[in-house]
């Protein structure tokens, strides 16, 4: 049984003005410790197949299972942990608050020692006790990105969590996500515009075509982990990397 399942997964959001398809037919299979990266053209349907995975939209057509369960009972579970395209915080929770908010809900007694060790990782210390209204964009984005990984979940599905993120702080919290991840075995689905960013991490790096979104390209990536930003200039990397914008430039539509 895989993590994730998606089988011939279709989503049509009907509106009085407009008929919006926005996945069609997507099957996908992540096992547990799989890291699976999405890309994709803007609007082709990425943050829509995460959502049904998260129990936030229901397919039109198909099926979706995490752990062998409906993804409302998964969540009910507090198998799923989700970082959103826009960080989700709880403005009258503080940075510590917010990130140990699903550990306290589960009864989980280990999240506060994980929490503050976890808000240091992301470059908060200092910040434990600062409400959301206090922090920059990124700094929002880099507690919602603590929160996922301090609760440990066995799936953890990422929105393009760090594109509010200058460049180095970025690259250090790819490799503390690997970290993170390498010791939790969670299975992942994680959304970027950044083919470099998808090789880095990824198992696998499954393309959608513009919308609808179809699956159009899964590959595989089996370079030995763990891995550092130094890969970027293997030869194998970048003819890896080529191919992807191939793929992603085939189909047209702004990455
Ligand atoms: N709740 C909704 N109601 C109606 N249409 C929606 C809804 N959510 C998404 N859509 C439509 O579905 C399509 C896919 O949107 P989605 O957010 O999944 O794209 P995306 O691949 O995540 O894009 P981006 O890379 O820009 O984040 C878009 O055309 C969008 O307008
Ligand atoms: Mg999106």
């Amino acid at each position: 049984m895989a993590t994730i399942e998606l089988d011939r997964v279709s989503k049509v959001f009907e509106g009085d003005r407009r008929r919006v398809q926005a996945v069609e037919e997507a099957t996908l299979l992540i096992e547990q410790g799989e890291f699976v990266s999405l890309l994709g053209p803007s609007g082709c349907g990425k943050t829509t197949l995460m959502r049904m995975v998260a129990d936030l939209e229901e397919p039109t057509e198909g099926s979706v299972r995490v752990n062998g369960l409906s993804p409302q009972e998964a969540r009910h579970r507090r198998q799923t942990g989700m970082v959103f395209q826009k960080p989700a915080l709880l403005e009258w929770r503080t940075v510590y608050q917010n990130v140990v908010l699903p550990g306290e809900v589960f009864g989980d007694a280990d999240v506060r020692n994980r929490a503050g060790d976890m808000i240091g990782k992301v470059g908060l210390g200092g910040f434990e006790d600062a409400f959301p209204r206090e922090l920059s964009g990124g700094m929002q984005s880099r507690v919602a990105i603590a929160r996922a990984l301090t609760h440990r979940p066995s799936v953890l599905l990422m929105d393009e969590p760090f594109s509010a993120l200058d460049e180095i702080t970025r690259e250090r919290l790819q490799l503390e996500l690997l970290e993170v991840w390498s010791e939790t075995n969670a299975a992942v689905l994680f959304v970027t515009h950044s083919i470099s960013e998808a090789l880095l991490l990824s198992d696998r790096v499954v393309v959608m075509s513009p919308r609808p979104g179809r699956i159009v390209e899964d590959v595989r990536v089996a370079f030995d982990r763990p891995r550092s930003p130094s890969l970027r200039s293997d030869p194998g990397f970048v003819s890896l990397e080529a191919h992807l914008r191939e793929e992603l430039n085939r189909g047209g539509g702004a990455v």
